[in-house]
């Protein structure tokens, strides 16, 4: 396992891409309102084509702003380190979606609470990211940190946009 710091520096874009669609997101939704076969959209409207693009630009300037800084012993060059910021946040952002469609199959509405919302977007963003990352990465050890931070930190994230007025739920 490397320094929890490196652990977390590496989260900054994930993080990033993950919270921002709460305050950039809104307008036209990423599924243009298509209802599948059992009755139930597509995404919802809880997922918006600002949301994903402003959630992709804002991991993105994140991770790469770190990178200008600081070198993550997680990809192999400096070039792989400025792009994985970009597949970190894009992974991110599709693993949100990827969640939202298997919530409405599964008949949850949009912004009820569900299992997947605290890990889908981190396994997309790091399966994303396999291909350009090192493979040091992907220790087990690595892949606990990450998870259990995460299952830590998002709903603790939640309670607090929620307290301060960005979110109508705590979850
Ligand atoms: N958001 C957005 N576009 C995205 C993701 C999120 O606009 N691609 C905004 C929406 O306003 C959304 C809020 O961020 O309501 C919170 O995101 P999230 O909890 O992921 O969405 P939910 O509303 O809970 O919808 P779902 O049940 O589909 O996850
Ligand atoms: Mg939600």
């Amino acid at each position: 396992m490397e320094p929890p710091i490196d652990l977390l520096l590496f989260l900054i874009p994930i993080y990033v891409a993950n919270s921002s669609p709460v305050v950039l997101g809104g307008g036209p939704p990423l599924d243009f309102r298509i209802t599948l076969q059992d009755g139930n959209r597509l995404l919802g409207d809880g997922k918006t084509i600002r949301g994903f693009a402003g959630g992709v630009l804002a991991g993105t300037v994140a991770g790469g702003a770190a990178a200008f800084f600081y070198r993550s012993p997680f990809f192999p060059d400096i070039q792989a380190q400025f792009l994985g910021a970009f597949v970190l946040s894009f992974g991110t952002l599709a693993g949100d979606a990827l969640g939202s469609f298997i919530k409405r199959r599964a008949g949850v509405g949009s912004g009820r609470p569900f299992v997947l919302d605290t890990i889908t977007f981190l396994i997309v963003a790091l399966a994303l990211a396999y291909p350009i990352a090192s493979a040091n990465l992907y220790d087990p050890q690595n892949l606990i940190f990450f998870a259990g931070l995460t299952l830590i930190i998002h709903p603790l994230a939640n309670l607090l946009a929620n307290r301060a007025g960005l979110k109508s739920v705590p979850w």
